[in-house]
């Protein structure tokens, strides 16, 4: 059985998503939520699905002995980063290599980068009078928004639409796609 720890900051629709997916799967689990926001809702919904919460602050996430014993003491094999607001550390990352993963809502490269995230990106798309847009899932390098892309899906976006409208069809894309992509992740790393 393969344990997945997820890092979120906000409302953790995603989180969610993920954790019900694996439930009653044989092949993974949710084992804990990380959030570095004591009043992020991602944290109600671990503890209404019984996932333990871990909340952290800056200093303590960059402390090496810290962050890995946490994850270590969990049997942690893979970590997924829904929503997740700051920059991962590079110890851990040397630590996980290429057993972390990002959602980010847009084609990247395009729309990627620092204060790029949720609703900005959806603001941007709709002020450019983009015709597309969609999800991508990739594994998290020191950069921004800049590792390897495994995984990327599209939407149209009409010209009348708002950005809360294309927030609805990138959540729904989320949905549909993140826990799927998890699950192949794991599968083909063995
Ligand atoms: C998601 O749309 C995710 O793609 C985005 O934040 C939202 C979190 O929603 N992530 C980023 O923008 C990262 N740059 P959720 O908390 O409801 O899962």
């Amino acid at each position: 059985m393969k344990r997945i720890a997820i890092f979120a900051s906000g409302s953790g629709s995603n989180a969610e998503n993920i954790i019900k997916y694996f439930q009653g799967n044989k092949f993974a689990e949710v084992v804990l939520v990380l959030s570095n926001n004591p009043v992020a809702f991602v944290l109600n919904r671990a503890l209404e699905l019984n996932v333990k919460t871990i909340i952290f602050d800056k200093d303590q996430l960059n402390d090496p002995v810290w962050a890995l014993d946490n994850l270590l003491s969990y049997k942690v094999d893979l970590i997924v980063l829904a929503g997740f607001l700051w920059r991962f550390p590079l110890h851990l990352l040397n630590v996980f290599q290429n057993k972390v993963l990002n959602i980010h809502p847009a084609l990247l490269p395009k729309y990627g980068g620092k204060g790029m995230y949720g609703i900005h990106v959806h603001k941007a798309v709709v002020a450019n009078k983009e015709t597309e847009s969609g999800i991508t899932i990739h594994y998290v390098n020191e950069h921004y928004d800049e590792g390897a892309i495994i995984f990327q899906a599209k939407c149209s976006i009409l010209q009348s639409d708002t950005f809360n409208d294309v927030a609805t069809k990138i959540r729904q894309l989320e949905s549909r796609h993140f826990p799927e992509v998890i699950q192949n992740i794991l599968s083909e790393n063995g």
